[in-house]
């Protein structure tokens, strides 16, 4: 029984150039996800759980921001450029996917407590993100498990590491009496964004470790680690 879907190429153990291509036409030709190998639809990838994020007391803003409801845009347009490990026995070498993404845009709705120059700051409403040229590396552990006699991977460890060109950030209806105030507030933030994106890395790390894993588990869960490549069998 093969799970793939027909039209994905396979490729050898460990032919890195080989999986790389083919998880690209994969990204390409399915954009809504191919449910019966667990591949969910990449163009809306809603995360439901939340984060919260706190930027350090450093006198000027001072911020707790929970953030839920999220919707991540723009997976679909992610091209793979590297990929290492893969092999027969993919616990021997570490696994490795690197890629691009052009915009990925994340909506969702927020609520901010704290102070931004002595205003003491309670709001809620919709806020976008938007981190431009993300060029990210996904270093994976995985554990092997048996299910009639097929090999199938488990994620045990996931670790993104992500870099970005700009950060762009938009938080609406900030002090809902005052479109200038929130309008200055939302510059300031832009304007800073380098330095909120090293306070808030870590966090939203955290978030797209949950995103990433999400996307991938549930391939290792329904195509055996066997069935995604060819088998030494077949060119015996
Ligand atoms: C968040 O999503 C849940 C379920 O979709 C919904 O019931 C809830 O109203 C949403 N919260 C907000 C603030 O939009
Ligand atoms: C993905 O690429 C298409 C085609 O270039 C573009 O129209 C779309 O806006 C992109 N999506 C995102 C979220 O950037
Ligand atoms: C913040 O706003 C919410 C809802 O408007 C309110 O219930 C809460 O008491 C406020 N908290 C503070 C500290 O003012």
């Amino acid at each position: 029984c093969d799970f793939l879907a027909e039209d994905v190429t396979k490729c050898r153990f460990g032919d890195v150039e080989c999986i790389k291509d083919s998880m690209n036409a994969l990204i390409k030709q399915y954009p809504r996800g191919i449910p019966g190998m667990g591949l969910k639809p990449i163009d809306v990838v809603d995360f439901k759980g939340w984060e919260v994020f706190k930027t350090a007391p450093n006198g000027r803003i001072w911020l707790t921001f929970k953030y839920f409801n999220t919707t991540n845009y723009g997976f679909e347009n992610m091209t793979i450029t590297e990929v290492k490990g893969f092999s027969k026995d993919p616990t021997a070498t570490r696994m490795e996917i690197h890629g691009y993404i052009p915009s990925l845009i994340h909506k969702g709705i927020y609520a901010a407590s704290g102070r931004i120059w002595f205003i003491n700051v309670n709001s809620t409403g919709k806020a976008m993100s938007d981190l431009q040229k993300v060029q990210f590396t996904l270093k994976l552990k995985v554990i092997l498990e048996y299910r009639d006699n097929k090999r199938y991977l488990r994620i045990d460890e996931l670790v993104p590491i992500m870099e970005i060109s700009r950060w762009i950030f938009s938080l609406h209806e900030f002090f809902a009496e005052n479109t200038d105030l929130t309008i200055a507030v939302n510059r300031v933030i832009n304007d800073n964004w380098v330095v909120f994106w090293n306070e808030l890395e870590p966090t939203i790390l955290g978030l797209y470790t949950s995103v990433f894993t999400n996307l991938i588990s549930d391939v290792f869960d329904k195509v055996s680690y066997d069935d995604m490549f060819i088998t030494d069998q077949a060119y015996a």
